[in-house]
Parts: structure tokens; sequence; C-alpha cells
């Protein structure tokens, strides 16, 4: 029997064991025709209109629908005992019958792209024939394949990440004072990042709580001095060097902290290079930087690295030195780290301290993308919000 004899039949003459049975069927043949209309597609838009109305009045019509069949002979004509059962099916079946309605169906049914039967007209047929007004119709209304004035798909461009941004504009700069950029490993040995340096057992960053050791003898670098020793140990001297690169440290993320950040580090190695050198080519690079007005600051600090060593502060980007809400009142922003390199650390990469003189610094590029573009929270960098990367 097919569907359409079953639905003209009443549930007392079907007498199914299971009448949700009889639903599934139905359900069944409903899901097969509308798959079938969507996979032959329609070859043009008034074809697809009828099509669709056809299946839709096929089962949807008032009168002579399916369903118009299954609501009379089954649910109305179905016996007391039964009529939740069948109700709450036919209600389903309702529900799901909704997928057929002209304007779903429409959505679904693609229009095949079809070269149109004989040969195509061409526009100038079209206005040369002599009966060029109904040639000129027929031009028009000729049927073509989808719109072909739609532009295509357009796929976003991508940019430069804003710490990548900010590290090529610091490389820039140093590579135009003739300095080249050089790499080392994230994976560094304990040699490399610590003792190389003269930095002692006992300092307190060796420790487990800043410092993120893979094993006793290797750690993920925690800054990019070590870089400095195997840079010395490849070229020796003279040497003007840049090396940017990710570094990692045992900290919670937090707005200003991340367990992987960048720094760029410089050093600069000659027979005759002094402190003032240091200052000279760090107060040009800042002003190359944030501007002329920019002004820097150094002051004494403390690297077991370098020796004497300084930190450098540059006069507030945001209120020029008057004191403001980002320079805590002060006029400065404390921007890096510096000094002339320890004569232990040239020996170490195998450099003669009597012959030669060096000076170094080391920055954190996530910081002064912060500074530069005025943003307060570091995770943003580390998030790929789009709505965020977008700006830059
Ligand atoms: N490595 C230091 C840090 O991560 C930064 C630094 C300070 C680098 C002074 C230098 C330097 O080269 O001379 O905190």
């Amino acid at each position: 029997m097919t569907i359409d004899e079953k639905v003209r039949k009443t549930l007392a003459e079907l007498s199914p064991t299971d009448p949700k049975k009889l639903f599934d069927e139905v359900r069944a043949a409903m899901e097969q025709e509308r798959n079938a209309l969507i996979s032959r597609g329609a070859a043009s838009e008034s074809e697809r209109d009828n099509l669709c109305k056809e299946l839709r009045d096929r089962w949807l019509a008032r009168k002579n629908g399916l369903l118009s069949f299954v609501d009379e002979n089954w649910l109305k004509a179905s016996p007391k005992e039964l009529k939740p059962l069948v109700g709450r099916n036919f209600n389903a079946l309702r529900q799901e019958s909704t997928a057929l309605e002209v304007a779903a169906l429409m959505k679904e049914v693609p229009l095949r792209a079809q070269a149109p039967a004989g040969r195509e007209i061409s526009i100038s047929d079209a206005f040369s024939a002599s009966d060029s007004v109904s040639a000129a119709v027929s031009y028009i209304n000729r049927e073509v394949p989808g719109d072909l004035t739609l532009p295509g798909n357009r796929r976003p461009l991508g940019s430069l990440h804003p710490v990548t941004q900010m590290q090529r504009e610091i490389e820039e700069i140093f590579l135009n004072l003739g300095f080249r950029i050089e790499s080392g490993p994230e994976i560094e040995s304990v040699y490399y990042n610590f003792d190389a340096l003269n930095i002692p057992e006992s300092h307190p960053s060796r420790d487990d709580w800043d410092t993120l050791y893979i094993d006793s003898k290797t750690v993920l670098r925690t800054h990019t001095s070590p870089v400095q020793i195997r840079a010395m140990e490849k070229y020796g001297a003279p040497l003007y060097i840049i090396i940017p690169g990710k570094c990692y440290r045992h900290d919670n993320p937090d707005a200003s902290h991340s367990p992987m950040f960048h720094q760029i580090e410089g050093l600069a190695i000659a027979s005759d290079i002094t402190f003032a050198d240091l200052k000279g080519t760090l107060d040009f690079f800042a002003k190359k930087l944030f501007g002329e007005k920019i002004r820097t600051r150094f002051q004494p600090s403390f690297f077991p690295f370098t020796e004497p060593s300084g930190e450098v502060s540059i006069s507030c980007i945001f209120c020029g030195g008057e004191g403001c809400r980002v320079c805590k009142e002060s006029g400065w922003i404390e921007v890096m780290g510096c000094g002339m390199v320890h004569p232990q650390v040239l020996r170490n990469g195998g450099i003669d301290p009597e012959k030669y003189t060096g000076w170094a610094f080391g920055l954190g590029i996530d910081r002064f993308a912060m500074l530069m573009y005025d943003i307060n929270d570091i995770q943003l960098f580390f998030q790929s919000d789009v709505r965020f990367l977008k700006q830059f």
C-alpha cells in the first residue's frame, strides 16, 4: 500500500499494532520527497516556484493534502483510548511539515546552472534582427545561470600582530644604525641562561618560582640575554646585534604579566665603546620611536651581567612629563635595563675584556607596544580576539 492509499484509510481499517509506526512512515515519505526535490534542483526560478508549490500542496493543502487525510482518517476517527497518542504524533508531524511550506522550500532548492537551450542569443543578434523588439525582449529575458554581476567572495586580509609591528619598528631603527638581527633558542641551557651571564646559583631568578625548568640543566629562557654569549662565541668582536624573541617566566597571567612575552636585547662590542655610546644610542632610539620631544633618564641599577648597570626611563609620552595616571605622577616611565657588559661576561663569550668593551640593553616588546598603542592589558595580545587585532 502506498502512503497515498494508507492515509485514505481509517485507523480502524489499518488496525496498526503501533500507531507511531504509521506516523513514522508518513514522516519518512515526506522527508524523502523533500530531499528528492532539493537534490533535483530547478532550472529556473519559475520552475522552482512551481515545483515547491506542487510539493507543498500535495502535503499541506487544506483540501486533499495528505496531512488533511491523516487528520480526518487517523486522528478524528481514532478510538478514544488512542486519541492522546495519535494526537501527539500528529502534532509532531505537523511541526515537521513546516519544512514543506513554499518559503522554506525555496531556500533549500538550488537553481541549477544550465546553458540556455539552443544557441545563446547575442546582443548584436537581438538588436540587428528585423524583429528587433521581440528579439531584444527575448535577450533580456533569457535564462542565465545566476547573477553574474554579483561580487565574488572576498577573503579578509589579515595584518601583522601589534607586537610584531612594534618589534619591526624597533628593529628598523637599529638596522639603520648598522646592527644585525640575531636569534637563539627558546629552550636554553642553564649555562647560557644564567652561568655564562654571571648570574650566581643563589640569584632569586634561578628559583623554580621565576624560571620554568625543563630539567635541572635546561630552562625555557627567561630573557634574551643568553644570545649575547652565543653571538660572542660565534662572531667574536666587534659585534653590533639586536636579539628579538620570546621569553618565558613562571608568572601568573594578569594585566601586566604573561608567562610568555617578548624582549629585544641590544649588544654593541668594540675596542672603544663607552657608557657615552650607550646613552647616546638609547637616547637616539627613544626619540626615533616616540618622537623628538622625548627625553631619557639613566639611573643606577643592578644586573649581574653588566657593570655599571642602569635603568632607562623616558619622559612620559602621555603627559609630556607633567605627571599623569600612567606615569604615576612622576613624569617618567621606566622602559629598560642596560649597562656596560661585565668583563667576566666578555671572557665567558671568548672576548678579551682588556681589548674590548661593550654595552647592552634589554627591553620588553609587549610593554613598548602597550605604551605605543595605549593598551592597558597585556593579555589582549595573546587572546587572538579579532575585534582587538583588527584595530592595528
Ligand atoms: N635580561 C634583563 C631582564 O630580562 C634585561 C637586561 C638588563 C638586559 C640589562 C641587558 C642589560 O642586556 O644590560 O630583566
